[in-house]
C-alpha cells in the first residue's frame, strides 16, 4: 500500500468573483486575466483595442475554468469607465475585484512636456482608478468584500531618468490606495498596491527603444538588479492575486514591491551569473 498521502485539489481561490481589470489586452494585465480566470474568477478585460480584447477572451474561455469577456474603455475617460463598470455587472451579475493595471509611460524631460501631455499621463495612470472606483464602489458595497488591487511601479519610491510625470503619478497611487484602505474599511473593502520592477512588457520595451542599443540598455540595468534577471507578466500578476483574495486577509493600505531586489541596495553591481539567471524558473 502506498504511504504517499493523497493530495487534495486546491480549491480555486476566485471562484463565484468577478474582476475587471485595465490594462488586459497585454502585459501584466493580460497575465493577471489568465491568472484569475484559472483561479475560477470572471473577467472583464478593460482596455482600448477591443479586437485584440475579444481574442484574448476567446483564449480563457476555451482554457480556463472562469470565464471572461472584452469591454472597450478607455480609462482616462469617466463615461467609458462607468459604462463598462455596469456592463461588467450586467453580464456576470456582480463586482468584487477591481484591478487598476492599464498605464502609460512619456519618455522626455520635464521642461518638454505641454499641459495637455501631464493631463494625459496623469489622466491614465491615476484619475482613471478614481473613476474606477468611484463607479464600482456600489458593487464593491454590496458583495460585502472588495478587493481594489492598484498597479504602481518602483517608480512610486524612487525616480528614473526622464519620466517625471510617469514618476509623479506612480507615487501618488501610493496616497490613492491609503486613503481608499482608510475610508473604505468600513464597507468591507481592501485595498492595496502592487509595484514591479522591471517587467518584460510592451511598456517596458516602449522604455527601452529609445535607447540605441535596448537589449544592451535592459542588460545594464540588469545588473544593478540583486537576482540579475527581469520578471514575467505572471510574477506580478501572482502578486495582484495574492491582494485579490483571503490569502492577504487583513492587508489593507499597504504596497507589495516585486523587483527581484531592485530597490534593495543605493548602489548594485551584479556580478553574475545568479542562480536565477542560471535556472530557468519554473511558473
Ligand atoms: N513593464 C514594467 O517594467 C513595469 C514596471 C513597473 C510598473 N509597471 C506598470 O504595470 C502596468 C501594466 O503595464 P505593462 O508593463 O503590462 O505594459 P503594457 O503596455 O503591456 O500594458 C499597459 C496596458 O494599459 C493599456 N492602456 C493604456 N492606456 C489606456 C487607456 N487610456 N485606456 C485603457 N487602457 C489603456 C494598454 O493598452 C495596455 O494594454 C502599468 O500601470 C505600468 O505602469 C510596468
Amino acid at each position: 500500500m502506498s504511504t504517499k498521502a493523497k493530495t487534495k485539489p486546491r480549491p480555486s481561490r476566485l471562484a463565484g468573483r468577478v474582476a475587471w481589470i485595465s490594462g488586459a489586452t497585454s502585459g501584466i494585465g493580460e497575465a493577471t486575466a489568465e491568472l484569475f480566470a484559472q483561479e475560477g474568477a470572471k473577467v472583464a478585460l478593460i482596455g482600448r483595442r477591443l479586437e485584440l480584447g475579444h481574442k484574448i477572451a476567446a483564449r480563457i474561455n476555451r482554457r480556463s475554468p472562469g470565464a471572461a469577456l472584452a469591454l472597450a474603455c478607455d480609462v482616462s475617460s469617466e463615461s467609458d469607465v462607468a459604462q463598462s463598470i455596469a456592463a461588467t455587472v450586467a453580464q456576470f451579475g456582480r463586482l468584487d475585484i477591481l484591478v487598476n493595471n492599464a498605464g502609460i509611460v512619456e519618455v522626455r524631460d520635464l521642461h518638454e512636456y505641454s499641459e495637455a501631455q501631464w493631463d494625459h499621463v496623469m489622466a491614465v495612470n491615476v484619475k482613471s482608478m478614481f473613476f474606477a472606483f468611484k463607479h464600482a464602489f456600489p458593487h464593491l458595497r454590496a458583495a460585502r468584500r472588495g478587493y481594489v488591487v492598484n498597479v504602481g511601479s518602483i517608480s512610486s519610491f524612487v525616480g528614473q531618468a526622464r519620466t517625471p510625470v510617469y514618476t509623479t503619478s506612480k507615487h501618488a497611487i501610493l496616497g490613492l490606495t491609503r486613503s481608499i484602505a482608510l475610508d473604505y474599511a468600513a464597507h468591507g473593502i481592501r485595498c492595496n498596491c502592487v509595484c514591479p520592477g522591471i517587467t518584460e512588457t510592451p511598456m517596458l520595451w516602449e522604455h527601452l527603444n529609445v535607447r540605441p542599443d535596448p537589449r544592451a540598455a535592459l542588460n545594464e540595468r540588469l545588473n544593478r538588479v540583486a537576482m540579475g534577471i527581469s520578471l514575467s507578466p505572471l510574477d506580478v500578476a501572482k502578486s495582484i492575486l495574492y491582494f485579490s483574495c483571503e490569502d492577504s486577509a487583513g492587508v489593507t493600505g499597504t504596497s507589495l514591491t516585486v523587483d527581484c531586489g531592485y530597490l534593495t541596495a543605493a548602489e548594485w553591481q551584479c556580478t553574475g551569473p545568479t542562480a536565477f539567471q542560471q535556472i530557468p524558473k519554473k511558473s
